[in-house]
């Protein structure tokens, strides 16, 4: 049984062929902006532009499949419509069944599948999301998110503030590795809840006075402290003992780090993915997609908008 999927929500065009046991083959075409942030309509242009043939390279691979997933929401919608339309022909094209993934769940269903781990509080952060979530009653609730804005997206609008190219995330990070002084920042943790804006306008006002790496450092230990505090609260509400990271803004390796040593302090197994796996990749979209087709969740062409504000609690979880 194999799934081919597609992923496009924002600047990630990736198409996947994936069955239970790996990867059959991958083709990625992502857009990056030369100067700027993510423009909707742009990156919905070169997704139209590439979706052709990033398919045709998996097709090509040979391996057969079973039914065709696509990334339906949460994302934005000019880039999600691209990539539904195609699914949907490939879907009536070679007569399989149609498969809409949520995001999220792809996410955290693929960082399951590459560490094992069952059933665990996942610390979600990515561009546009940061949230904590676990299982409970047959969905993956959300136990604390962001009021503002996502964690990645603050990283980078704070990037090319300082004049670094989009994604900022990645060189934010080199950078933090430098900085010695910790800046005092707007610590924002409400009930369960994050809010990142306060700390970016401080870290932005910081900027015109102290080292670029000093207030990199200093927004990363402030902003990483608060999720790994909400995260850590999920934990003991929740009882579970496994904590994973999911998304672009994991591959951090301060932000692991920490997750690793509040996982330690209270006895948890803490799990990371192969770096390959925290970006959005066509890969999770096609192995959640085989998670749904094994439990009859498929959709008729008819019924298959995208959903931009697509929230993973709205999905069933049949197989955990
Ligand atoms: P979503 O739709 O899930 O919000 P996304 O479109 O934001 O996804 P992802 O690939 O999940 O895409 O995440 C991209 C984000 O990850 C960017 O904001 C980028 O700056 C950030 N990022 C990537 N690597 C790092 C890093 N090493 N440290 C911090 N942030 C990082
Ligand atoms: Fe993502």
């Amino acid at each position: 049984e194999k799934v081919l999927g597609i992923e496009g929500t924002a600047w990630s065009l990736s198409a996947a062929i994936v069955g239970w046991d790996k990867v059959y083959a991958e083709a990625s075409n992502p857009y990056i902006p030369e100067t700027g942030g993510i423009h909707p309509m742009v990156a919905a242009q070169h997704h139209a532009t590439h979706i052709g043939e990033v398919i045709r390279k998996v097709i090509e691979s040979g391996e057969e499949f079973d039914g065709v997933a696509f990334s339906q929401g949460p994302g934005l919608g000019p880039c999600l419509r691209t990539v539904a339309t195609a699914a949907r022909a490939l879907s009536l094209a070679y007569d399989v069944p149609l498969i809409g993934v949520n995001h999220c769940v792809a996410h955290i269903e693929v960082g399951r599948w590459q560490t094992g781990c069952r059933d665990p509080v996942t610390l979600y952060v990515s561009g546009a999301n940061s949230q904590v979530l676990a299982f409970r009653a047959g969905r993956y609730r959300i136990f604390g998110e962001t009021l503002d804005i996502g964690i990645g997206n603050a990283l980078d609008k704070f990037g090319r503030f300082i004049g670094l190219q989009h994604p900022g995330g990645p060189k934010i990070e080199a950078l933090a590795r430098e900085g010695k002084n910790y800046i005092h920042m707007p610590y924002v943790v409400k009930g369960m809840d994050l809010s990142f804006s306060g700390m970016m306008s401080a870290a932005k006002e910081a900027a015109a006075v102290h080292p670029k790496e000093d207030v990199c450092f200093s927004l990363q230990e402030n902003a990483f402290a608060m999720l790994v505090e909400v995260t850590e609260r999920a934990m003991a509400h929740t009882g579970k003992d496994e904590c994973l990271i999911a998304g672009g803004v994991g591959a951090n390796s301060r932000l692991q780090q920490m997750l690793d040593t509040m996982c330690k302090a209270r006895g948890a197994k803490f799990y990371a993915p192969p770096k390959k796996y925290f970006g959005d990749n066509g890969s999770m979209i096609a192995y959640t997609g085989l998670l749904q087709l094994k439990h009859g969740m498929t959709l008729p062409v008819e019924d298959s908008a995208v959903n931009p504000c697509f929230r993973p609690d709205e999905v069933d979880i049949p197989w955990l």
